[in-house]
């Protein structure tokens, strides 16, 4: 088995010929630095590049799936660049636990697979 982030899923392709390949982190955003503007994902970006994956018959771990949150100083920082407090991430689902427009995409797109055992269960409404 070969693990790695989705960086160096092209480069892994061409040298991994006869074993799984595992994408460990899909990174789908990033995270914000104070004073940044927040950046939520593209779902078709996303999808394109998870469909890729697929196609290849990668194992993919999505980072972040559930967005959360750093505490105190446990969010860390760059040079001159403090990170906020959030560990959202651009999640499909959000850090206060909303249901985004990246989950739905990905719902409909497992959804779509012909080849995929179990159906997705209908989306949870988010809270009002
Ligand atoms: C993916 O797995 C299927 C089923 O084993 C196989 O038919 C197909 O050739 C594989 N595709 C790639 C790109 O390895
Ligand atoms: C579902 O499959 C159809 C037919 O292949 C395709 O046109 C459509 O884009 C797919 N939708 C998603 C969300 O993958």
């Amino acid at each position: 088995m070969t693990v790695i982030n989705f960086y160096q899923f092209l480069l892994l392709l061409h040298v991994s010929k006869a074993c799984p390949i595992v994408t460990s982190e899909y990174w789908v955003d990033w995270f914000t630095i104070w004073g940044g503007h927040y950046n939520s994902p593209d779902p078709s970006r996303v999808l394109d590049n998870i469909n890729h994956m697929y196609s290849k018959n990668a194992s993919i771990n999505i980072y972040m799936i559930i967005g959360g949150t750093n505490f105190a100083f446990m969010n860390g920082g760059g040079v001159n660049q403090p990170i906020t407090t959030s560990y959202d991430y651009g999640a499909a689902i959000s850090e206060n636990g909303e249901i985004t427009p990246l989950y739905r995409a990905l719902h409909a797109w497992i959804q779509n697979l012909t080849d995929w055992p179990q159906k997705p269960l209908a989306i949870p409404s988010n809270n009002p």
